[in-house]
């Protein structure tokens, strides 16, 4: 399949994304403090090969030179996180300059290459010196955040115009307090309803105190949306996808357009509620002025009358193409976009992480290291002509973001599954432009 830029319109943005915990490295360096994925991380038996994001991608160190790879690229945008305990030192709120200035360098670098900023507030590193004060099962902590967001966008804002607070809230809730494989690595269903909602919380406090900060900067959001089909055209298999939905997507989108938690889940989550105040609801359902998507993948489901609380299994069809870790279904994205666009009515929408893994290998090839990633071409292919579908189809789609500009620490998979359009190799930390990189940079050039 070939395919050009012009499927898209004139000035739709194209940026790749990381994150700072996965990226950057310096886990001792000028004041930065411990968050709660160091702390996992050391822990035995949580990370498959048993790596952290101590050294990571020592980006902390390289990132001049990684913004050159995005530059060369020909990618107009790069969305990357702060660490909040690189930035603020202790539960007063003191800041950090050191640490702060990492993020002023990193901003010269990105406007003096004419590379458009979009920075995350929250990838999942909360400071450890919350986390001993019950990190999101205690409101004081959303409140944190929202101080931490105001600090930021005083320092940042005028050089940073798009701000995204949270990025995936269902894995910073339900992945990190009930399936327990993030941090802080907990079984708890209830735990994490109430870290769903004071992470919630924690987004509209923020919301509200950045518009009086400043009026000038866009404010937004990026969950993880995963369409939730019926195995079968049954109405218990609708019933059981429709359910897998309420946890995993509704959940979060229906309060961010104000309307509250879905019934049908509340009925079912029953006693495990979390503590709900009034005007929490509302300060969720504060306006934003874009919402991003991260998709990857998607799942299907049919009835189980043992599958649990929410009686259901997962149950995948047959002939999905598989990368290393999920199933690959482009058209999920179509169908994401769609319902952001008409069952919830988003406009300003940006596609803020899609991409995939492969297990590769260097070769050299007269005199030159390359690595032939065909799967992640084909795959960048197909998700680009569903969102280009959705355009023309009357979605406000502004931009999209591949994960990842380069290899990193991959959470729970840690150094083994390989995100990145540059590869990384990481005794050396030398990077090298995978094929799919080479190929984005001509596309982009078309
Ligand atoms: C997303 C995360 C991102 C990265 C990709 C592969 O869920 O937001 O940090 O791990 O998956």
């Amino acid at each position: 399949m070939n395919i050009k830029k012009d499927i898209f319109p004139k000035n739709f943005l194209f940026g790749t994304a990381t994150s700072a915990y996965q990226i950057e490295g310096a886990a001792n360096e000028d004041g930065r403090k411990p968050s709660i994925w160091d702390d996992f991380c050391h822990q035995p038996n949580r990370i498959i090969d048993g790596s952290s994001g101590d050294i990571a991608c020592d980006h902390y160190h390289r990132y001049q030179e990684d913004l050159d790879l995005i530059k060369t690229t020909n990618l107009d945008a790069y969305r990357f996180s702060i660490s909040w305990p690189r930035v603020i030192s202790n539960r007063s709120g003191k800041i950090n300059q050191a640490g702060l200035d990492f993020y002023q360098r990193l901003t010269d670098g990105l406007l003096e290459r004419n590379i458009a900023p979009y920075v995350t507030l929250y990838h999942w590193d909360l400071p450890s010196y919350w986390e001993e004060k019950g990190g999101w099962l205690n409101r004081d902590t959303a409140k944190a955040f929202q101080e931490y967001a105001v600090i930021m966008a005083e320092k940042l804002g005028d050089r940073i115009p798009h701000w995204i607070t949270h990025n995936e809230m269902w894995c910073a809730s339900f992945l990190s307090y009930e399936i327990g494989v993030m941090a802080p690595g907990t079984h708890d269903m209830a735990k994490a309803l109430q870290a769903a909602h004071n992470i919630m919380l924690s987004h509209g406090l923020a919301i509200e105190a950045l518009r009086e900060t400043r009026s000038d900067i866009k404010l937004g959001i990026a969950p993880n949306y995963l369409p939730s089909y019926p195995s079968s055209d049954s109405e218990e298999d609708k019933r059981a996808a429709h359910t897998f939905d309420g946890y995993f997507n509704r959940w979060f989108l229906d309060p961010l357009k104000g309307r509250g938690y879905p019934q049908d889940m509340v009925e079912i989550f029953g006693d495990m509620m979390p503590e709900i105040q009034s005007g929490d609801m509302e300060k969720m359902a504060l306006p934003l002025d874009f919402i991003g998507v991260n998709y990857y993948n998607s799942n299907w489901y049919r009835h189980d009358e043992n599958g649990g609380l929410f009686k259901l299994k997962k149950e995948q069809p047959q002939g999905l193409w598989l990368t290393q870790d999920r199933d690959v279904y482009a058209k999920g994205l179509y169908d994401a976009l769609m319902r952001f666009h008409s069952e919830y009515g988003f406009d300003n929408i940006y596609i803020t992480e899609n991409g995939a893994a492969f297990e590769e290998q260097v070769v050299v090839e007269q005199g030159i290291k390359r690595v032939h990633d065909e799967g992640r071409i084909r795959f960048f292919k197909e998700h680009f002509v569903e969102a280009a579908k959705a355009i023309e189809d009357g979605v406000d789609l502004k931009g999209f973001f591949l994960w990842s500009l380069m290899d990193n620490f991959e959470w729970p998979g840690g150094y083994t599954i390989r995100y990145g359009m540059n590869y990384v190799d990481f005794e050396t930390q030398e990077r090298i432009a995978k094929d799919s990189a080479l190929w984005l940079k001509d596309f982009l050039d078309s």
